[in-house]
């Protein structure tokens, strides 16, 4: 169909809906303009992790340590006063070890990997079951020191009605 062989009205008609449709096509651009994809360097400083990881593997799985401990990514990692962020702080060194915590973090990677492979793969399941695992989030629970855990008052009995031990 020509806009030639169209009556006035119709053209006029056809020249808005075509003006309203790119003003809607530039309105969309502009709410969701194509974001460059972050990008994560290769790591290069694993100790306990596989060395193999991808930068956007090594950040999925902190994002979880930080999730399971209710902490931010200085927790466990030191700035770098040389290399100040746009807000006007020092960016994260994520390869140094000077925080005490990363190297308490390292211990737990071991002792969460040997739990399950030398303890909780021992426990028996019915056929069918997923093996159970025990993860940061088991014993941390959103906390960076474990919270000790109290027995409800009402569980406080033994074997009938007797106090427990
Ligand atoms: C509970 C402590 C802890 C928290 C919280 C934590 N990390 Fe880590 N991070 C580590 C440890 C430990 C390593 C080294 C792992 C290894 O040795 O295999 C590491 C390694 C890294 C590396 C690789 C550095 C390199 O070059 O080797 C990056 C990148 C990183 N973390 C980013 C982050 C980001 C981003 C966050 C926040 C979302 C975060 N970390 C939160 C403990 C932590
Ligand atoms: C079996 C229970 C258990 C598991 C599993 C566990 N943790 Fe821990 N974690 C602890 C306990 C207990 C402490 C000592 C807390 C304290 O000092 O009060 C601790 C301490 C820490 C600390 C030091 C906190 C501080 O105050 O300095 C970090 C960091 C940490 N854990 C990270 C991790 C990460 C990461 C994982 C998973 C890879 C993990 N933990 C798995 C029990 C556990």
């Amino acid at each position: 169909m020509k806009i030639t062989s169209l009556s006035p009205p119709a053209t006029a008609i056809a020249i808005f809906t075509a003006a309203v449709f790119a003003l809607t096509a530039t309105a969309h651009a502009a709410q969701a303009p194509p974001r460059p994809m972050r990008s994560y360097p290769a790591p290069k400083n694993l100790k306990v992790l596989p060395k193999n990881l991808t930068g956007q593997q090594v950040h999925h799985i902190m994002e979880g340590w930080a999730g399971s401990l209710g902490v931010h990514c200085n927790t466990c990692h030191a700035e770098d006063p040389n290399h100040i962020g746009p807000n006007g702080r020092p960016r994260l060194d994520f390869a140094s070890d000077s925080k005490p915590e990363k190297s308490t973090a390292r211990l737990m990677v071991k002792m969460t990997r040997d739990i399950n492979e030398n303890y909780v793969s021992m426990v028996p399941v019915k056929s069918g079951e997923p093996t159970p695992k025990v993860t940061c989030g088991t014993c941390h629970r959103g906390h960076k020191d474990p919270e000790p855990f109290v027995i409800p008052h009402e569980d406080r009995r033994g074997p009938e009605g007797m106090p427990p031990h």
